[in-house]
């Protein structure tokens, strides 16, 4: 792939496996940035026999003398960061001198934690189904403008006094409420100081570390967390996470202006998961349901959750190419439909007597779609081991080319398990 910034982008309801996508494209770039979202994520890679599950580092760490930067858009635990770093680090990884964090960036703090499930609970039959990690309560406190940056670190009495104000507004909140859980005002003062200058010693500026990279002809990816349908503007809202995890976004997240961005890689897998409450237009009915989730090993790696599974949905992909301006996609876990007989698509939603072929923003009318289906044989051999297309059975290029010309968007790489190796360069 010849580009020099990139964006990877989940292009369903997160879980595509872009952390195994970053990770191979890692390999020919020099910085890695994260540009919103938190601790919600949880991206898996697989390095030989080694497995690593990162939710705030960018996968690109796994890489030696890759530059990893945390952008503005990201709102940062610093504690689960830290416990991250350390992890690595023990595992024989150089990884603190790499990491850089924007001075934007947001905290996101132990009491945002606690207002997530709170609201959670105040929802009843109406919850979202959060990660519980505080990214909603966080991304509140940045729009209401009183949330705790980075960079208000560095004045050691300034930072004290936004904690101390930041406990007192939180426990109000909590006492309105009639919850009976605290902020302990002290401890937060001093479990935060203690990190303060670790913290602040990796700030720095991510939209000028990486313009002028750019200007030096480096190359640099942009890492998205969760996926398009997960956007709190163009997912299936309120069944969304807090921040614009789209191409969009990626600008805005790390400090770039968007023309610097010349390809935005959409990851989707080849069938469909979700974790968390919404719709799921193609979610498999019982007991088709347990049987691909024990395929795919479908568990949430951030809750353990059971994923819900469903078959490719081409209305949701296309809906994602468009907002996005995909430039290729990334399918994921081919392998996973090796022993399938038969294998279908949605390319379109039946609402009352009409036929849509757009992702309603309406979620009354998503409620009640009922999807087309096309249906396609299955392949039944492994998969496995195809390095190049060619590899691949007629019936699996067959699928993959209907998901290509139903999306609208151009297949560049496919991926055929969780190896590094186990990938096809489709369009390099
Ligand atoms: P939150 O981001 O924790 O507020 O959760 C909001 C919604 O996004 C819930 O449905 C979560 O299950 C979902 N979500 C958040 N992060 C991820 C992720 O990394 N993968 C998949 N779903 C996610």
């Amino acid at each position: 792939m010849n580009h020099q910034c990139v964006v990877i982008v989940g292009s369903q309801w997160g879980d595509e496996g872009k952390g195994k996508i970053v990770d191979v494209l890692a390999e020919r770039v020099d910085i890695v940035a994260r540009y919103q979202g938190g601790a919600n994520a949880g991206h898996t890679v697989h390095v030989g026999d080694e497995e690593f599950v990162l939710h705030q580092i960018p996968s690109g760490i796994l890489h030696p003398e890759r530059r990893c930067l945390l952008g503005n858009g990201v709102v940062l635990d610093p504690f689960q960061f830290f416990e991250e770093l350390d992890a690595l680090t023990a595992r024989g990884l150089d990884a603190e001198p790499r990491v850089g964090v924007s001075g934007r960036a947001h905290l996101l703090l132990p009491y945002h934690k606690i207002l997530d499930r709170a609201a959670e609970e105040r929802r009843g039959a109406g919850k979202i189904g959060t990660t519980g990690r505080g990214i909603g309560p966080a991304y509140e406190d940045k729009v209401a403008r009183q949330g705790i940056r980075v960079a208000d670190l560095r004045d050691l009495v300034g930072a004290e006094e936004r904690l101390r104000a930041a406990a007192a507004r939180v426990n109000e909140r909590l006492i309105g409420q009639g919850s009976s859980e605290r902020v302990d005002a002290d401890r937060l003062v001093s479990d935060v100081l203690a990190i303060r200058e670790r913290l602040y010693g990796l700030s720095t500026e991510t939209g000028r570390v990486i313009h002028d990279a750019l200007r030096e002809g480096k190359r640099v990816l942009l890492e998205g967390a969760q996926g398009a349908l997960l956007d709190v503007d163009h997912g299936t809202y309120p069944f969304v996470t807090s921040s614009n995890t789209t191409s969009g976004g990626a600008a805005l997240g790390v400090g770039i202006g968007p023309t610097a961005i010349d390809a935005v890689v959409g990851v989707v897998k080849a069938y469909t998961t979700r974790v968390g409450a919404g719709p799921l237009p193609t979610e498999f009915p019982s007991p088709m349901q347990e049987h691909m989730r024990e395929l795919g090993g479908e568990y949430g790696a951030t809750t353990g959750r059971p994923r819900r599974c469903g078959w490719f949905d081409a209305v949701v992909v296309r809906y994602a190419a468009r907002v996005n301006g995909l430039t290729g996609l990334a399918v994921t876990k081919l392998d996973v439909l090796d022993t399938l007989e038969e294998l279908q698509i949605a390319t379109g939603y039946r609402v009352g007597g009409e036929i849509l072929d757009e992702f309603p923003g309406d979620l009354g009318l998503l409620e009640e779609a009922e999807p087309v289906y096309e249906t396609l044989p299955g392949w039944q051999t492994s998969t496995a081991d195809a390095r190049r297309w060619d590899d691949l059975p007629a019936a699996a290029q067959a699928y993959l080319r209907r998901l290509e010309e139903l999306t609208g968007a151009p297949i560049w790489f496919v991926s055929v398990g969780t190896r590094r190796d186990q990938i096809i360069h489709v369009e390099v």
